[in-house]
């Protein structure tokens, strides 16, 4: 059965479940399930055990109706808690399809949603029916979809404050300029804006529109007091429009990434000793352009980097990961920004400022050409081509050196083909760095690109004392990884001094 309705319940018997709903967080609809499934599951057990007569009531729901402090509290509504407690395989997600070209994509959210074990109930605009039928969505959600304010269907309590409350969050998917625009002024003249205001879940939007729209000094205005109000945004996404020879910034963020986004919402707050702490890390190679087709490199592969951010992140860190081009996946739970060129991991770098710690793993280009050709550089007879090289900023450097906004745990890698330690020493005076994790990538060693790592951890003694040097034994990256993230975690905690 997709949906409850239940008519002409006396006054009484509505307001008693009410009650019983309101003291145990759920909506009525739901209070009203799980009264059929204890007493289905009471019956059918009895039958089994030979029993007869009254149902028992289930011991979890009488000991919350005995021990419950809102007890016959009903006027205490809204719902106090900020996520209602559920088991982590229900969560709840208020979809609400707005009127754009995009809402196609909405139909294709719903399954994201679900493979990730969400529960949709969708809302539909008056504009979004002209795009999709609210029959796709509900054959998608197995629910049944909600498109208007006075519904006559719902008669337990009022449609928009359960759609609103009785859910883990609420995703607007597209989210039209216009929904933005009125849920910026606080308007609630249909279900979706009713919802809306009426909510005190997290709301994710997921915009979609025109560029020219997208930029409007009136939609620009609306998406800054949206965010200000603590609603979360995720895209547009540059590309190519609907209409026909428009591009530009107003694409809807893929369905994976909003899907992705709304469980990076639900996930219960981060536990582990990094937990709280924003860490920026680098990783990969950087490449360098020489013409069109031809670039400088190096054969890092951004496998420390990311181990250290997945590492991280599993010690409930928020972290940021800024890569240059590696043919690696995103560890979970990390955000991640590719890039190309030193010049914008610098610039992504800076962006991601403020932070705990930053760990500078990428293996950035020390120079590019000063010069990039426009067209491929073609061989010819009257000699080689000039290529003249600059150097590229120093990220590490210029990071250590910040007046403000300098992390307080900066962390270099030196990677090195001879004297190892005196060049990461030199490295971690010259840079004005706080560690530098040492590796030797000579090609015997295998460092560069493989999955074992052999490092030394030096680390710049507190008010100018000795700096230490730690001498790990080989180890897998990952294991490079967890061992750096356990060190720092101790450093931060105060239960070591270096
Ligand atoms: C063909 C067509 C495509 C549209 N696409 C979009 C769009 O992608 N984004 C947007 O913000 N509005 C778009 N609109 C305008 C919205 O449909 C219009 O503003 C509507 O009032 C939005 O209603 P809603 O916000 O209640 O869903 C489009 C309109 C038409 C006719």
């Amino acid at each position: 059965m997709a949906s409850i309705t239940v008519r002409r319940l006396d006054d009484n018997l509505k307001a008693q479940l009410r009650l019983r709903a309101a003291r145990h967080g759920r909506s009525v609809e739901d209070e009203v399930r799980t009264i059929l499934r204890e007493a289905a599951n009471s019956s059918t057990s009895a039958r089994m055990r030979g029993e007869v007569g009254e149902p028992k009531a289930d011991s979890r729901a009488s000991s919350t109706r005995d021990g419950e402090p809102g007890n016959g509290q009903f006027a205490q509504a809204p719902h106090p808690n900020p996520l209602p407690a559920r088991a982590e395989r229900e969560r709840k997600i208020t979809l609400i399809i707005g009127g754009g070209i995009a809402a196609y994509k909405a139909l294709d959210l719903i399954r994201r949603l679900k493979e990730r074990d969400a529960h949709v109930r969708c809302v539909l605009t008056r504009a979004a029916q002209q795009f999709v039928t609210p029959l796709s969505a509900s054959a998608l959600a197995h629910e049944r979809v909600y498109t208007d304010l006075f519904d006559p269907q719902s008669e337990f309590d009022a449609g928009h404050i359960r759609l609103a409350r009785d859910c883990d969050m609420i995703v607007v998917a597209p989210a039209t300029a216009d929904l933005m625009a009125k849920m910026a002024h606080g308007h609630a003249d249909d279900l979706a804006t009713a919802i809306l205001l009426a909510t005190n879940r997290p709301v994710l939007l997921a915009p979609a529109m025109n560029p020219l729209m997208w930029n409007n000094p009136a939609t620009r205005r609306n998406l800054a007091r949206l965010k200000s109000d603590g609603i979360l945004v995720i895209g547009p996404n540059a590309g190519e429009m609907a209409e026909a020879n428009e591009a530009g910034i107003g694409r809807m963020a893929e369905p994976i990434e909003i899907a992705d986004a709304a469980m990076q919402v639900l996930r219960p707050a981060p536990t582990g000793p990094l937990a709280g702490k924003r860490i920026l890390i680098t990783a990969g190679p950087t490449h360098e352009p020489i013409d069109p087709v031809r670039y400088i490199a190096n054969r890092s592969s951004g496998k420390q980097g990311f181990a250290i951010a997945a590492s991280a992140a599993a010690a409930g860190a928020d972290v940021t990961l800024i890569s240059g081009p590696v043919g690696l996946s995103d560890p979970p739970g990390v955000r991640v920004i590719r890039v190309e060129v030193a010049r914008d991991m610098l610039k992504q770098v800076e962006d991601a400022l403020p932070a705990d710690i930053a760990i500078f793993a990428a293996a950035v280009a020390d120079w590019r050409v000063a010069r990039e050709g426009d067209q491929k550089i073609k061989k010819t007879s009257s000699g080689l081509p000039p290529l003249q090289l600059v150097e590229n900023p120093d990220i590490l450097a210029t990071i250590s050196k910040l007046k403000q906004k300098r992390p307080p745990l900066v962390i270099g890698f030196a990677a090195e083909t001879e004297h190892l330690i005196d060049n990461a020493m030199s490295k971690l005076l010259r840079k004005g760095c706080d560690w530098i994790v040492a590796n030797d990538v000579s090609p015997s060693g295998g460092v560069m690109g493989g999955d074992r790592n052999t490092v030394h951890l030096l680390m710049k003694g507190k008010s100018g004392g000795e700096t230490q040097i730690e001498s790990w034994p080989v180890m897998p990256k990952d294991g490079v990884a967890s061992a750096l993230v356990d060190r720092i975690a101790r450093n931060i905690s105060g239960a070591e001094t270096a």
